[in-house]
């Protein structure tokens, strides 16, 4: 991709912890060589297993931790876009502010005119349900709560990059679907570029467009959601049947040295398999053996990979979906 389309441009990117402790002096390298670029109004969802590195990129994005080589730009701005983020952790709130002291410290220091603090503000508090909670000091909130309100904060003002580390980490399934919604509307509307990270899968598949897997601190793929699902696609198919033909199919895939195997074997009535084939053209054989056999399908679809099962390939296994 061209860089100076490019909302963020991350060339050749290293991150080396160096060990503090006499005990544990050896280099964690945590960051590996990074290149990437990210467009604007692009929600890219940075995926890997624990330890891969994530939130050191993101907070070298931030400008929070100072890399050891390579370079962050952002071309499509011409200068340092105005920055909101959630981090890791309980670090993106002061816990004895209440919630609403919370927004106008942060409201503040981002610039944003008191009159429109209050207005983001309470629409975004009555969006995530914790209207209510304007005036609890932060400590005293759920753990949820407190998400919710980072994310809040990181929405104020008019940011042109959000940063999210696990955003969704501990919310409810509303929540999780609010943020998920409010998040596309603002890139489709005001092309806010989105970086956002998570273990969560089906969020990851929903929400971003493209995805960057990380592995030791290297980018092991990088692609469109819909390609990688395209480029890991098996020739698994779903067939549903009758159970009472379920011998027959078998003795005939059998025959056939078809592979396969019986899924929801309690599954009412029904019978189901999944059918490996080893080649798109072997479904239409399949279809015509069955025919011969006067089989009545009552299900038959081609099965697609999940962002899990990517993730799980081209991880090996590690880490993954919470
Ligand atoms: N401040 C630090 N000092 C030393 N090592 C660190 C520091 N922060 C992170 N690391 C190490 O760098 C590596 C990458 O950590 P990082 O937090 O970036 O991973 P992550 O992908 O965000 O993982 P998780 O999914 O668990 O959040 C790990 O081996 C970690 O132990
Ligand atoms: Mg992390």
């Amino acid at each position: 991709m061209a860089g100076v389309d490019a909302a963020v441009q991350i060339s050749e990117l290293s991150k080396t912890y160096q060990g503090l402790l006499p005990w544990a002096r050896h280099e964690v390298r945590a960051v590996r060589d990074v290149t990437l670029a990210i467009r604007r109004g692009e929600i890219f969802g940075l995926l890997g297993p624990n330890g891969a590195g994530k939130t050191t990129a993101i907070k070298m994005i931030a400008g929070l931790v100072e890399p050891t080589r390579g370079r962050i730009s952002f071309p499509a701005f011409k200068r340092r876009p105005a920055i909101g983020a959630v981090l890791e952790g309980s670090r993106n709130l002061y816990w004895r502010l209440s919630a609403w002291e919370n927004i106008r410290y942060f409201g503040e220091i981002k610039g944003v005119p008191l009159a429109q603090l209050r207005e983001q503000a309470a629409e975004l508090m009555e969006l995530f349900g914790i209207a209510d909670k304007r005036d609890r000091p932060a400590q005293t909130l759920s753990r949820g709560m407190q998400q919710k309100l980072a994310v809040v904060l990181a929405f104020l003002g008019e940011p042109e990059l959000l940063l999210l580390d696990e955003p969704t980490l501990g919310l409810d399934v509303a929540s999780s679907q609010t943020i998920q919604r409010l998040l596309k509307r603002l890139c489709a509307e005001r092309e806010l570029t989105i970086i956002v990270t998570t273990h969560q899968m089906d969020v990851a598949q929903s929400l971003c467009k493209r995805v960057g897997i990380m592995r030791d601190g290297r980018i092991a793929a990088c692609s469109p959601v819909a390609e990688l699902v395209e480029h890991f696609k098996r020739q698994d198919y779903i067939l549903g049947f009758n159970r009472a033909a379920l011998p027959k199919v078998e003795q005939h895939l059998a025959a056939e040295q078809v592979d396969y195997e019986v899924v929801d074997g309690d599954w009412l009535d029904q019978a189901r398999l999944r059918v490996k084939l080893p080649a798109a053209r072997a479904v239409y054989a399949l279809m015509a053996g069955l025919e011969r056999l006067d089989i009545e399908l009552t299900d038959f679809r081609q099965e697609l990979p999940t962002l899990e099962d990517i993730f799980l390939s081209i991880t090996g296994g590690e880490g993954g979906a919470a």
